[in-house]
């Protein structure tokens, strides 16, 4: 028997580069492992975006034909809706019952999330639910594993506690207490080298035109240190030459030489970087659109996830319901 997974992705916005190499290439790989399940969390998009939620919906479908795309199969793995399983909300209030107060306000995600983001309102019951809603996702399938950022790492401790406490009050190893995966080893950093992220607008989005890519590279920081062509490069404090680790490691080697011995200039160096993005998100941006030209087709794949994660979930909920005695 597999071993199963479950991972989720809040529907904010256009995935880019950072969601390809630092989540959807590790998801693509564990298909053939695990038993999978991949969920556009919408509610917990929600808890953030509630005031201007106008383009959830779009957003909801554009990802999920971002995730075909990049590999992820509807035949090896459940694709779904988290507000379409309505047993997520059900686990969530069963979980919140047991959550102490306490755990959820130390929560480092949640201290650090009130303080940084000014443009929204977030001291809100739901949100510092965020957590036990994100346990419940995870535990209604009983997954054992969990591939997330270390971002997440927190949120996990957070389920572990209460699957313990769940467990200890109803019945001894019901649910199993999920594992982090943190298989990727890669790193891709924004434009300007901080977190690649839609907030910092420092993307490049899986279906950014040509002519963006371009222009978006060429606007990339380069080694601080060198001013002229003929100063000798730094490629270890470059995030041009980390692109070049991450898309072609054997020319990140050359590049590495040409820079040191002042051989190549930072313009034709991203001008280079910027062909080779264009030509790995070609084939992608070709599945891409023929995907988004039938939205039926892309619905119907999200009904068919659907019907398999609420088979699950209907399961584990009678279960859960029987242990609280409801
Ligand atoms: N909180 C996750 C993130 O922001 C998204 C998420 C929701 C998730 N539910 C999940 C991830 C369950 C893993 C498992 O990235
Ligand atoms: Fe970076 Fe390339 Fe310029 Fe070297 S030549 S500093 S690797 S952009």
């Amino acid at each position: 028997m597999k071993k199963r997974i479950l991972s989720g992705m809040r529907p904010t916005g256009k995935l880019h580069l950072g969601h390809l190499v630092g989540a959807l290439d590790n998801w693509k790989r564990l298909q053939d492992e695990f038993e999978c399940f991949f969920m556009v969390a919408d509610w917990h998009a929600l808890m953030s975006e509630y005031e201007d939620p106008k383009d959830l919906k779009n957003n909801i479908i554009d990802n999920v034909v971002d995730w075909i795309a990049c590999g992820i199969s509807t035949e090896k793995s459940v694709i779904f809706v988290q507000s379409q399983v309505k047993e997520h909300l059900e686990l969530y209030m069963a979980f919140s019952l047991i959550t102490p107060l306490g755990l959820l306000e130390r929560c480092p995600t949640y201290k650090e999330q009130l303080r940084e983001i000014k443009n929204r309102d977030l001291k809100t019951f739901a949100f510092l639910g965020y957590p036990v809603l994100q346990a419940a996702d995870i535990m209604l399938y009983k997954a054992q594993n969990v591939p997330v950022g270390e971002d997440q790492l927190a949120h996990l401790e957070l389920t572990r506690q209460i699957v313990r406490k769940f467990n200890n009050l109803y019945k001894r190893d019901f649910f199993p207490e999920p594992k982090a995966l943190l298989t990727q080893t890669k790193r891709l950093l924004g434009l300007d080298a901080r977190k690649m992220s839609k907030s910092y607008n420092n993307y490049i989005a899986l279906s950014e035109e040509p002519e963006v890519i371009r222009k978006k590279v060429q606007s990339m920081f380069t080694d601080p240190t060198r001013i002229k062509v003929s100063d000798p490069g730094h490629p270890e404090k470059c995030n041009v030459h980390n692109y070049y680790a991450v898309f072609t490691p054997q020319r990140a080697k050359e590049i590495e030489a040409l820079c040191r011995q002042s051989q190549i200039g930072c313009t034709e160096c991203k001008k280079e970087m910027a062909g080779i993005i264009i030509e790995f998100l070609a084939p992608i941006q070709e599945r891409r659109n023929k995907l988004l030209k039938d939205k039926a087709g892309v619905t119907d794949i999200l009904e068919a996830g659907r019907k398999k994660a609420e088979a699950v979930a209907a399961k584990t909920m009678s279960e859960v319901k029987k242990l609280i005695n409801l």
